[in-house]
């Protein structure tokens, strides 16, 4: 399985810092080892920019951090997946912890969008992963299930296995310097790959799962050796192109 390095920028960087960090990602990261790809995801303001930036290196791929699923429409303020694969970008995530926590994204619209975006063409990264209360209640498996159940609801299971990914990130762990253990991060993947495979049968060991959470320069080596990780998804440290190239080359 190719492992997936994905850079999410959230709500950082104008369009020529992005262009910049992205071309010093592409010089920074040329020993990119094989069964390796990149993937930026800046704001959608600098999909554009960053697509410059990375100027048709291999293996260097952009997506977004959300779109609307409708076509087009009366839905001021959003943005449809035709739009943003008319930038390039070719992947996009779905029920980030900051969409459902901050904007209020319940989970059957983030099903909504995953069945969507997959549909209009978009590989999509569906992002799961329990509160600290909900770990400490005992509710992990309950919320991934209920998550990934809802999630991935009306995603036909046809789907090409290398469309869909997911990304396992723990809350308590996004943002805070908190990385998951081994032993965390090993349990909780072998969970979702079960769910993925009562799901989808035999196809889904072919879907990629992410570890999110704190990832660095200095843990990602480890992390990516770890079984059924099949990539990372880094919000702060990957900001810098000097510490993301790090952790692409990990
Ligand atoms: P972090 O964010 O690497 O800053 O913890 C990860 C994410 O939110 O995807």
């Amino acid at each position: 399985m190719i492992k997936l390095f994905a850079a999410n920028w959230k709500m950082h960087k104008t369009q020529a810092e992005a262009k910049q960090t992205a071309e010093d990602l592409v010089r920074l990261s040329a020993a990119l080892p094989p069964g390796r790809e990149v993937l930026v995801i800046p704001p959608f303001t600098a999909l554009s920019a960053t697509m410059a930036g990375i100027g048709g290196a291999g293996r260097f791929h952009t997506g977004a951090q959300n779109f609307y699923p409708a076509t087009h429409g009366a839905f001021t303020g959003e943005i449809s997946p035709a739009m943003l694969l008319d930038t390039g970008a070719t992947f996009a995530l779905t029920g980030h912890s900051e969409r459902r926590h901050v904007l209020g994204e319940l989970d059957a619209f983030v099903g909504q969008k995953t069945a969507f975006g997959l549909a209009a063409g978009l590989k999509v990264i569906l992002c799961v992963g329990e509160k600290i209360e909900e770990r400490k209640a005992g509710q992990l498996a309950e919320v991934l299930t209920r998550q990934i159940r809802l999630g991935l609801a009306d995603v036909p299971k046809d789907v090409v296995p290398e469309d869909i990914s997911l990304a396992y990130e723990p809350v308590w762990a996004i943002g805070t310097g908190l990385v998951a253990g081994p032993a965390e991060i090993l349990e909780a993947h072998v969970l979702v790959r079960k769910l993925l495979e009562e799901i989808f049968g035999a196809p889904a060991r072919r879907m990629r799962i992410l570890y999110g959470g704190s990832v660095k320069p200095d843990n990602a080596a480890e992390i990516i050796a770890l079984d059924n990780v099949d990539g990372v998804l880094v919000g702060g440290a990957s900001l810098k192109a000097d510490d993301f190239s790090r952790i692409v080359l990990a």
